[in-house]
């Protein structure tokens, strides 16, 4: 469903600080590699989630990637990096990222998610806070609505 531009307008008028981010779709322009490289292991994550330092800070370290080898040659490597770069979040919305660099560490992350209970977390179920698709059901296609979530376990996500 299509959310009028007034309506969104509004709220961000009466909801001051809550951003409408539920689409978060993968940028026009990707090297093929993106999806076929970054998005084997997991989601290909949405490049406006880590800031342009965090991404060189992973791109320069894929021999060693969260105790995973996804090393790529020069070549791609190159064209991936300055894709995700391109792309990056801004840095205070992306802050705190750590080393190795989290989406789910990131100022916005916490901020998105400080409604969900700090023990869904450890779901076994879920193995990890960065398998977005764990809950967001069509994260695939870069959509994470409220109404689209199934938390583990099964149950809607009821705010
Ligand atoms: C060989 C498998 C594999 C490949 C290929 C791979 N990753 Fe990962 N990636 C992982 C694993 C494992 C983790 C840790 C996941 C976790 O902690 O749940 C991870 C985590 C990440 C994280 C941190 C997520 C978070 O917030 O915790 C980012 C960012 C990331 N990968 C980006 C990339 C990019 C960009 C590429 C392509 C250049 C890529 N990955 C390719 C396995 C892979
Ligand atoms: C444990 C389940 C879970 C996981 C895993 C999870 N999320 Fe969420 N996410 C939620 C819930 C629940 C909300 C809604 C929170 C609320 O209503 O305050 C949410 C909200 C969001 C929103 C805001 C949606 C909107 O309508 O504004 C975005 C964007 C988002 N998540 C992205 C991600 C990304 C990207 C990842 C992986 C790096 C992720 N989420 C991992 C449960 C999860």
């Amino acid at each position: 469903m299509k959310i009028p531009a007034l309506f969104l307008w509004l709220t961000s008028l009466t909801l001051p600080g809550l951003a409408l981010a539920d689409n978060l779709p993968t940028p026009a322009g990707a090297p093929p590699a993106f999806r076929t490289e970054c998005g084997s292991c997991h989601l290909a994550f949405p490049p406006g989630l880590l800031m342009a330092a965090d991404w060189r800070r992973v791109m320069a370290g894929l021999e060693d990637h969260y105790g995973d080898n996804a090393s790529l040659d020069a070549k791609t490597r190159q064209e991936i990096e300055a894709f995700l770069v391109r792309h990056a979040g801004p840095d205070k919305k992306t802050a705190e990222a750590g080393n190795p660099p989290r989406i789910t560490a990131t100022v916005w992350f916490r901020r998105e998610h400080h409604e969900v209970p700090a023990g869904i977390w450890r779901d076994p179920q879920l193995g990890s806070a960065a398998n977005c698709a764990g809950c967001h059901q069509r994260a695939a296609e870069g959509r994470y609505s409220e109404r689209e979530i199934v938390m583990p376990g099964g149950k809607k996500w009821e705010d």
